[in-house]
């Protein structure tokens, strides 16, 4: 978050182009920043106003409702609007969804089963401040029922190339159980997403999105990654990420084939519309998380690492909660450890090669699910 070191970095090294990763410099503004004080280092990452599609969740609604694109219905509420809400609440089916606002890192959404636990979600969002200034507004809308999936682009304002999607694990348990983490793993390509229903994503949320944020006059350059949820063959917006999403870019990255690093040069430049389809691999990937003990809630950190297995063309191992100490041993310094992906012909061979190598990973209380992948089983053998 410290946008005038991270330019000092850049100058040192002459860096050129950045590509943000996480959602809240961008927020805060790091591409407005870069724009006003390095106009010549290319930022991949939208401008803070662009990136309220997902830093405030009234607005991202409000935009969808604006402009027809399918999203569960909703209403928000402000602080001094508690009675308008529980009035809303206790007209609302069940289960009842309750969103705070801003940021909340995932935490900030409860999926209410009754009319009083939506009631009390509410009051701590907006007057117990259990969210911060995230929740000094809060989102209530319909629950949609369906399998969720995780739909990418990049875009420079004008032209935009859809990558490769991937179906994220959010809960910490096999099974979909226990609490919701920051994703567990993720498989790509999703079976189901092809033919009409993919059409229907093209047609009715990703082009309407860009035609939408075009005639509102922003100019939006970087990746938008569209969180789905397929209800009866009809896709709806969860979300909208202005970022791309971890586990699922760690399964993405491996299925393109094209030249990534030129792929961002023309968003940068603005020319993406100059580049045709990107080419992806006809191949499964598949990625587990190991997770810390404790992860999500109190991760234990500072437990070596030991890794028997090396990096192939198939076999991807990501570090993201690791540090490595003068004397070249590597250790957990995070909730979510490690990353590993595995490329197969199909989900089968691709289940079996991530799941032999994390065998030969070890920490002290080394946790990941074992059920990556087996809920899609089923769509991939009938596409056989
Ligand atoms: P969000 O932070 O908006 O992505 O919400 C986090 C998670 O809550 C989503 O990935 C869904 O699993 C769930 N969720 C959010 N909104 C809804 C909804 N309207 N209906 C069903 N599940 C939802
Ligand atoms: N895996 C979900 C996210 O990155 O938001």
């Amino acid at each position: 978050m410290d946008f005038a070191g991270l330019l000092g970095i850049c100058r040192a090294n002459h860096i050129q182009l950045v590509v943000v990763g996480p959602e809240q410099p961008l927020v805060e503004g790091i591409s407005d920043y870069f724009e006003a004080h390095a106009p010549d280092i290319a930022v991949i990452g939208p401008n803070r106003e662009a990136a309220q599609l997902e830093g405030s969740k009234a607005y991202s609604k409000e935009f969808m409702q604006r402009f027809g694109i399918p999203t569960a219905t909703f209403q928000s509420f402000s602080q001094a609007q508690l009675e308008e809400a529980n009035t809303y609440i206790r007209s609302h089916t069940l289960p009842v969804v309750v969103k705070a606002d801003g940021l909340a890192a995932g935490k900030g959404v409860i999926i209410a089963q009754t009319h009083t636990e939506a009631e009390e979600a509410v009051f701590s969002m907006l007057k117990a401040n259990s969210f911060g200034e995230s929740g000094h507004q809060v989102v209530i809308e319909q629950y949609l029922s369906g399998t969720e999936l995780s739909v990418f682009i990049l875009t420079d304002g004008l032209g935009y190339v859809l990558l490769p999607e991937a179906k994220d694990y959010k809960r910490i348990g096999d099974g979909d159980t226990g609490l919701n983490t920051g994703g567990m793993g993720a498989v790509s390509p999703v079976p189901f997403f092809e033919g009409a229903f993919k059409q229907k994503v093209i047609e009715r949320i990703v082009e309407p999105t860009l035609a939408s944020l075009r005639s509102e006059g922003i100019l939006y350059k970087g990746f938008i990654f569209f969180g789905l949820i397929n209800c009866d063959d009809e896709p709806f917006v969860i979300e909208y990420n202005c970022r791309l999403g971890d586990p699922e870019t760690e399964a993405v990255l491996p299925r393109m084939e094209g030249d990534f690093l030129t792929l961002l040069e023309h968003c940068a430049s603005g020319t993406l519309q100059t580049l045709g389809a990107y080419p992806t691999e006809d191949a499964t990937s598949l990625t587990v998380v190991l997770a810390a003990a404790g992860y999500p809630s109190a991760p234990e950190r500072d437990k070596p690492i030991l890794v028997q297995t090396e990096p192939t063309e198939h076999l991807r191992l990501y570090h993201a909660g690791t540090k490595q100490e003068a004397s070249g041993e590597i250790r957990s310094a995070g909730g979510r450890v490690m990353a590993v992906t595995a490329k197969g012909k199909n989900l089968l061979e691709a289940r079996e090669e991530a799941y032999k190598a994390i065998e030969k990973i070890r920490f002290d209380g080394m946790q990941y699910r074992k059920d990556i992948g087996l809920d899609l089983m089923h769509l991939y053998q009938q596409k056989l």
